[in-house]
C-alpha cells in the first residue's frame, strides 16, 4: 500500500511491525524519508559523530549505532559539530560521569550556532535514574536519552524525534530481549568485537555494571556462530569475544553450551585466524577452557584476568569469591599448561577498609605473577553499590600514594616481561599505518604485543611473519620476512 505518511508518529506506529528486527527496519526506512527531506533542504548530506566512552562492550554498541545511522543515510564524521551527534557513555568511574557533564555545556554551545543538530545520550550512564533527571533540569539542550537495553532502537527513536520536536527519553530497568541481525559498521574491515553475552550476575561489591547492564543474559550458540561465519567471510581474520564474564557464558541458555565448547566451535570457522576473548572472571576460569586454549593455535595466548585486590580479606569484601592463593594456584596452572601466555588485569586501589597490609598483598600478588601489563585504578565510590555504604573510606592522600607505588611497580615489570621474544620470528596481524611514522606498519602479535615494521598498507589485514629486533618499552621494532 501507498501510504501518504502525513508526519503523525501514531500513524506511523499503527504501521510498524511488532517484532524485531522488522520494526527497526521498518523505521530505519521510515528515518531514511525523513532525512532526505532535511539533506534536501541543506542541499548537503547529513553528518554524525559517535563518541564512545569505557569498554569494549561500548565501543562494539557504537559500531552497531554507527551502522544504524549509515543506513538512515547519515555521514560519519570526526567533528563533534555533526547533524547528530551521539555520546555512548560509561559510569564504572566517576571521572567517566564529570567528562560527560563537561563536555555537554561544549556541545549545547555548539547547537546554538547549528540549528537543527541533534544530541543524544546512551550507555550506562544513561541507566541511573539521578542522571536522567540532572540532564532533563539542567541540560535542555540534549534532544534524546537511551540506555543500554535498547540500543537496537536508535531508528525508532530517531524517527519519534525528527517528528516531534520534543526530548525523548526511553531507558529500560532491564530487558530479556537480544535482537540480531541489525546492521552493523565495523571500525576495522578486518577484526571485529562479537558480543556473546550481556550483563552480569556478580555483583562485587564496587561495581556499577550488573545495575547497568543487567542481569546476564547470554546469546544462542547458533547466533553467534552465524555471525562469526558472516564475518570471515566479508575479511575478517580476528574475533574478540565479549562478555563481562565470558567464563560463564551459555549457562542460564535453555540447552546450556559452556564457554570453553563454543570457543571450541569458532577455532572450526574457516577464515578465522585468530580468536581473543575478554574479560574472564578468576572464578569461573575452568581447565576445560585452559585445555582448549592450549590445544588450538588459533585461541591468542593472552589472558585478562582481573584480580581487584591481592588480599583475600578484601577479596571477599568484594565479593570476587576466590582468595589470593586460589588465585596465585590459578595462574600457575595456566602457566604450566600454556608456558609464553600473556597475563594482563585490572586492580583496584583504596577499597573501603584496604589497610597497608592489605595494599602490601596486591603488591605481593603483582611481585609474583608478574603481569604483562596492569590496569590499575583508584577505588571510586558508585551511588547504589555495597561498597558505597561501607565504614573505612581511605583518605584520598593515602590511596594516591599506595596507587603510585603500584604503578610503579607494574610498570617495572611490564619492562622487565616485555622482550622476552626478542630476535624471534612472529605471526603479526597488520592493523594500521603507523600515525608518526607513514612508512612503517603498525601490527599485534597473537599475545598482543605492539610491532612496527616497515611494509607497504597493502599488507593491512594480513598476518605477516615480522623479526623482532628491538624492544623499545612496550613495543617491538621489526622487518618483514619474505
Ligand atoms: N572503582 C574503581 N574501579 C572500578 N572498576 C569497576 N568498578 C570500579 C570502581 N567502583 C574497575 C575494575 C574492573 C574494571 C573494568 O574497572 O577493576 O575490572
Ligand atoms: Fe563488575 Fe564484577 Fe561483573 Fe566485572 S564481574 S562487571 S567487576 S560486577
Amino acid at each position: 500500500m501507498n501510504r501518504d505518511w502525513n508526519h503523525d508518529f501514531t500513524a506511523i506506529l499503527e504501521e510498524a511491525p511488532e517484532s524485531e528486527p522488522d520494526r527497526q527496519r521498518f523505521f530505519i526506512a521510515r528515518a531514511k524519508l525523513l532525512a532526505e527531506e532535511k539533506s534536501a533542504g541543506l542541499g548537503r548530506p547529513l553528518t554524525c559523530c559517535i563518541n564512545t566512552f569505557g569498554c569494549q562492550m561500548n565501543s562494539r554498541d557504537s559500531e552497531k549505532l554507527m551502522g544504524v545511522l549509515e543506513a538512515i543515510g547519515y555521514v560519519p564524521v570526526e567533528d563533534e559539530d555533526a547533524d547528530f551527534t551521539l555520546y555512548n557513555t560509561c559510569t564504572v568511574r566517576e571521572n567517566a560521569n564529570k567528562r560527560v557533564y563537561g563536555r555537554l555545556g561544549h556541545l549545547g554551545a555548539l547547537k546554538k550556532k547549528h540549528p537543527g543538530m541533534i544530541i543524544a545520550l546512551c550507555g550506562c550512564m544513561m541507566q541511573e535514574p539521578q542522571v536522567v533527571e540532572k540532564i532533563k533540569k539542567t541540560y535542555r539542550q540534549v534532544d534524546l536519552i537511551f540506555g543500554t537495553h535498547n540500543i537496537y532502537k536508535l531508528a525508532e527513536l530517531l524517527t519519534q524525534r525528527l517528528l516531534s520536536e520534543k526530548m525523548v527519553v526511553d531507558v529500560w530497568e532491564g530487558t530479556d530481549k537480544i535482537v540480531e541481525e541489525l546492521p552493523t559498521d565495523r571500525k576495522f574491515s578486518f577484526k571485529s568485537g562479537v558480543n556473546i553475552m550481556f550483563g552480569c550476575n556478580n555483583f562485587c561489591s564496587y561495581c556499577i555494571v550488573p545495575y547497568v547492564r543487567g542481569r546476564e543474559r547470554s546469546r544462542n550458540p547458533e547466533d553467534i556462530l552465524d555471525e562469526i561465519r558472516r564475518l570471515a567471510a566479508d575479511g575478517v581474520v580476528e574475533v574478540m569475544l565479549l562478555g563481562q564474564n565470558v567464563n560463564s557464558y551459555g549457562k542460564t541458555l535453555e540447552h546450556p553450551v559452556s564457554f570453553a565448547e563454543l570457543l571450541k566451535q569458532v577455532t572450526q570457522i574457516e577464515g578465522i585466524e585468530r580468536i581473543r576473548f575478554m574479560t574472564s572472571h578468576p572464578k569461573d576460569l575452568s581447565c576445560e577452557l585452559i585445555e582448549v586454549m592450549k590445544s588450538s593455535r588459533k585461541i591468542c595466548p593472552h589472558l585478562h584476568l582481573p584480580l581487584q585486590s591481592g588480599s583475600s580479606r578484601i577479596l571477599h569484601i568484594m565479593n570476587r569469591r576466590y582468595t589470593k592463593e586460589q588465585y596465585l594456584e590459578l595462574v600457575d596452572r595456566i602457566r604450566q599448561a600454556i608456558p609464553n601466555i600473556s597475563l594482563t588485569t585490572d586492580i583496584i586501589v583504596g577499597f573501603p577498609g584496604e589497610t597497608e597490609e592489605d595494599f602490601l598483598e596486591t603488591m605481593d600478588v603483582v611481585e609474583r605473577v608478574r603481569f604483562d601489563s596492569a590496569f590499575t585504578f583508584i577505588y571510586s565510590k558508585r551511588t547504589g553499590t555495597p561498597a558505597a555504604e561501607m565504614d573505612g573510606q581511605v583518605p584520598e592522600d593515602v590511596v594516591k600514594h599506595r596507587f603510585d607505588r603500584l604503578l610503579t611497580q607494574v610498570q617495572r615489570i611490564s619492562s622487565e616481561v616485555s622482550g622476552r621474544d626478542l630476535h624471534t620470528v612472529q605471526k603479526v596481524l597488520a592493523e594500521e599505518v603507523n600515525s608518526h611514522d607513514s612508512r612503517l606498519l603498525t601490527g599485534r602479535l597473537s599475545n598482543n604485543t605492539i610491532v612496527h615494521f616497515p611494509g607497504s598498507p597493502n599488507l593491512i589485514g594480513k598476518i605477516v611473519d615480522v623479526r623482532l629486533d628491538e624492544i623499545k618499552g612496550f613495543y617491538y621494532m621489526g622487518t618483514l620476512q619474505k
